[in-house]
């Protein structure tokens, strides 16, 4: 194997597998996003070219071109780690990659990590499903203006109940909450927005669907919609 998407995790550094640490402490690339933890680079052995994706000379490079550089390092033979925040097949576009590095025959191995679709919650003390008030959570883009994906059906999920969680969603957070509203889900769902979770910079606002555009907290945050986002069972992490 010459090439690894490693899941880094929400952003804690302690967060990443064991597995995901071991291959980022023998790397010869690293090639990262910027949503990365603080202090994960520092795992990288210090003769590792590590290339920011997020911050190449002329702006950021297409998907097709981030495809290219894997492909490129992982001919030459070298041990690659594409760190990816949270879990790569989750809204990560790691499946692009994965698709990308077999059409061109480069060896791959895909590291899970730790979703901030769930340690988001988790980091405010949510359980994102909870016996007797949650049967089932859906995990959803906010992303709906992008043309290059079938749109989400707002309609359905809030006929669906249970709990939402919005990766990428605030600012169409009006437009979330207006096509539920619309869609029948009550106006006083509970609603909560992490933003930077399991991080130092962790901030969490509790509020409900229908004063959700009111909430002005900038990338990365989660939207938990649902009657557990009114819970706080405690979390307990110290900050990383
Ligand atoms: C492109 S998606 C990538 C998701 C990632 N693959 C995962 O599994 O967590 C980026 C979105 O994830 C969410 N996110 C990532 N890290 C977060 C964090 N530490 N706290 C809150 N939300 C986070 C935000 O909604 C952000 O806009």
């Amino acid at each position: 194997v010459t090439v690894y998407l490693v899941g880094a995790g929400p952003g804690h550094p302690e967060l990443i597998t064991v597995r995901g640490a071991a291959l980022l402490g023998r790397a010869e690339v690293v090639v990262h996003d910027r949503l990365i933890g603080r202090g994960l680079l520092d795992l990288a052995p210090a003769g590792a070219e590590v290339v920011d994706v997020g911050k190449l000379p002329g702006g950021p490079p297409s998907q097709d071109g981030i495809n290219a550089l894997l492909v490129e390092h992982g001919r030459r033979g070298r041990e690659v780690v594409r760190l990816k925040g949270g879990d790569p097949f989750v809204f990560g576009r790691g499946g692009e990659e994965a698709e990308a590095l077999s059409a061109a025959g480069v060896p791959f191995e895909v590291v899970p990590g730790v979703t901030s679709a769930t340690a988001a919650p988790g980091a405010a003390g949510i359980p994102v499903t909870h016996r007797g008030l949650s049967t089932s959570v859906t995990v959803v883009t906010g992303r709906v203006g992008d043309p290059s994906s079938p749109g989400v059906d707002w309609e359905a999920l809030a006929r669906a109940g249970g709990t939402l969680v919005v990766l990428m969603g605030m600012s169409e957070r009006a437009r979330i909450a207006s096509a539920l509203l619309v869609a029948g889900r009550d106006p006083a769902t509970p609603v909560a927005v992490v933003h930077w979770a399991t991080t130092g910079d962790q901030r969490v606002v509790r509020t409900t669907l229908s004063d959700l555009p009111a909430v002005d907290l900038p990338s990365p945050s989660t939207i938990v919609i649902g009657e557990v986002a009114a819970l706080d069972v405690g979390a307990g992490m110290p900050p990383g």
